[in-house]
């Protein structure tokens, strides 16, 4: 019990690394909280930093949630589910100790603990969150979609532990886009500048 509670806190401490925040304080003098959605994730890093500040939170984001999710299968610790590890990212990223307790809206490392857990599932999600992005012209939509679709394809693995898991993150995930998806619903949401929807 004591090693996955170890496993538990290294992931909530790898998760709660404030990359987006961090690097545009050290390195751009940006206070991220305050610029653009005021999300500390990558798509704010993109839009208020730029393409190679957003490409290296998007990494650093993700890489979270594989290490985080790793750990038991490094380690040898079958007596715990990986994702249960990797949750303790979620947590981290999400209500970070560094960063007094606020966070992303769990995309990217989600995004990463499929990666560690079920490689073709990620390429499934990654491919679908991809595609409706260049639809929509809009990461908020894309995120939402696509964690609800996680669940659905979920059911495909025959993995009861990977369904309840898909439920809960999705659910998290569409909650912590409460203020996205009313601003879709009203027509005023951020758009990235390529894709179908912006060149309407
Ligand atoms: O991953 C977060 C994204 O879906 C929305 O980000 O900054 O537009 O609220 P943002």
């Amino acid at each position: 019990m004591g090693v996955i509670i170890i496993m538990f806190i290294v992931a909530y401490l790898l998760g709660s690394i404030p990359s987006g925040a961090l690097i545009a304080r050290q390195f751009y003098h940006v206070d991220l909280h305050k610029e653009g959605s005021g999300n500390v994730g990558t798509t704010n890093t993109f839009r208020v930093l730029g393409t190679k500040a957003g490409i290296v939170v998007l990494i650093l984001d993700l890489l979270k949630g594989t290490l985080a999710t790793l750990q038991p299968i490094i380690f040898h610790v079958t007596t715990i589910n990986p994702l249960i590890i990797g949750l303790g990212a979620i947590l981290g990223h999400t209500f970070s100790v560094f960063d007094h307790f606020r966070g992303g809206k769990a995309v990217a490392t989600s995004a990463g603990l499929l990666l560690a857990y079920n490689p073709s599932y990620f390429a499934i999600e990654a491919t679908i969150f991809v595609t409706l992005i260049l639809l929509s012209s809009m990461v908020s939509f894309a995120s939402v979609i696509a964690a609800a679709l996680a669940v659905v394809i979920s059911l495909f693995y025959h993995d009861i532990f990977l369904t309840v898991i898909a439920i809960g993150l999705s659910s998290f995930i569409i909650y912590r886009h409460k203020d996205n998806i009313k601003r879709i619903l009203a027509g005023n949401e951020n758009l990235v500048p390529f894709g179908l929807y912006y060149h309407l």
